[in-house]
């Protein structure tokens, strides 16, 4: 054997966000044995704490395709998710079930609501088109220059800072073992199959190795004994793409539920905070704040709320999602090298994903079972896998 071993596992989790430590805890929950979870920095502090923890299946569906059933399905595994983390560590993740507004300011963005609504009405979707007078009784602090709306009562939001207290909560009472601040620094392949990890600390093996490492998965390139192995990386060109947010703390609720419209969304907490989100850039690994950012997310919070003028930005981040070239999210086995699975590309809905998909590697890892999603999201799907 080629590695030193420093640990040995039966499954290591490369990256310790929502999608990892969902996945991490499934297979411990289910008998995996010996779980490991890896992190470059500490669980959960990238993306998923980044993330606005919207639920919001319908709402960002102007049509149905392969994503919507998706996330339609992912959506329904949320109470049940948050129950059981509830049980287990005692942390309530805020589900919070007070549904979504659509809104439009324009003619132009009405004809998008109206898409919308036409295509989930008739496919018996629960949802509500609502005029100018119904949204202001809904949401009384609405700016009244609204032109109309939609309710979809089933899309909801959870607290994603709590949600991954609670993971991470979760993954220590079940005797996960977490390895903070311990980059991957390269996946060893010995004979096809993935053998471990490389990390400035020493090597980690495993016979099964989960890459969920969010927006740096393409970066961690294959390692091991041969020429071959060496210096080569996987192919699934998945880039980061920024998304800043800012909080207001107005010292009471404003509103009731979260609202969209197109270029922005707020989201009330239980704790008074409203959060407005967020761009969409293509700007490498830098998380700064940029003015330009502050200025299109205060235009789109006051487009919706224009008593926000009036309040100081109290908190302001970014973090950078994981998207795939065709903005699909990646799961699956990875072709040609046995015992590599692959969990990223959740883009704008990881958090929403999170349980389906530590549902669809637990099945696939333990029974060979694949879904009806598997063919969709398979790893190699992007250019030739590498061959080893
Ligand atoms: P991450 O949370 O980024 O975790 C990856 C982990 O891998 C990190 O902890 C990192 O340290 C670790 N890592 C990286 N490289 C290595 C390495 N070499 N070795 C070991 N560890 C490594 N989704 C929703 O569903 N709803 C929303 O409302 C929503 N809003 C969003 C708003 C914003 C502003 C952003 C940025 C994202 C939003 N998302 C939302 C998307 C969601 O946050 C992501 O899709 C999700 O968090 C991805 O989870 P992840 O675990 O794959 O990645
Ligand atoms: N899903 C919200 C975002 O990505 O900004």
């Amino acid at each position: 054997m080629f590695i030193s071993n420093k640990e040995i596992s039966d499954v290591l989790v490369v990256g310790g966000g929502v999608i990892g430590m969902s996945i991490a805890r499934a297979l411990k929950k289910n008998g995996a044995g010996e779980v490991t979870v890896l992190d470059s920095g500490r669980l959960g502090q990238e993306a998923s704490s980044a993330a606005a923890g919207m639920l919001t299946a319908q709402a960002d569906a102007e049509k149905r395709d392969d994503l919507f059933d998706l996330c339609y399905e992912g959506r329904g595994l949320y109470e049940g998710f948050a129950q059981e983390l509830k049980a287990e560590t005692g942390i309530d993740i805020e589900l919070e079930t007070s549904g979504t507004l659509s809104v439009s300011f324009n003619k132009h963005d009405s004809r998008r609501l109206d898409n919308i609504y036409s295509w989930q009405n008739a496919a018996g979707l629960p949802v509500q088109k609502l005029d100018t007078r119904e949204l202001l009784e809904l949401e009384p602090r609405l700016s009244s220059e609204v032109k109309g709306g939609l309710f979809f009562p089933r899309d909801v939001q959870v607290e994603n800072r709590l949600l991954v207290k609670a993971l991470a909560a979760s993954l220590k009472q079940l005797g996960v073992r977490i390895v903070e601040n311990t980059p991957v620094t390269s996946l060893l392949v010995e004979n096809g199959k993935i053998a471990g990890v490389e990390t400035p600390v020493g090597n980690f093996s495993a016979p099964i190795i989960v890459l969920a490492a969010g927006a740096w998965s393409s970066l961690i390139p294959l390692g091991g004994p041969g020429e071959t192995e060496r210096n080569r990386s996987l192919s699934l060109d998945v880039i980061p793409v920024r998304g800043q947010m800012i909080s207001f703390q107005p010292g009471k609720r404003l509103f009731t539920r979260v609202i969209m419209s197109l270029t922005g969304y707020l989201v009330p907490r239980a704790d008074n905070r409203l959060l407005a989100g967020a761009t969409v850039e293509k700007a490498g690994f830098d998380k700064n704040v940029t003015t330009s950012g502050l200025e299109s997310l205060s235009r789109a919070a006051f487009e919706i709320a224009p008593e926000l003028k009036k309040i100081e930005i109290s908190e302001k981040w970014a973090g950078l999602r994981p998207c795939a070239a065709d903005m699909l999210p990646v799961i699956g086995q990875y072709d040609n090298i046995g015992g590599l699975y692959v969990a990223t590309g959740h883009y704008r809905n990881g958090i929403l994903l999170a349980p389906i998909t530590a549902h669809m590697l637990l099945a696939q890892i333990t029974d060979g079972q694949n879904s009806k999603f598997s063919t969709l999201l398979r790893p190699g799907r992007f250019t030739q896998a590498v061959s080893v």
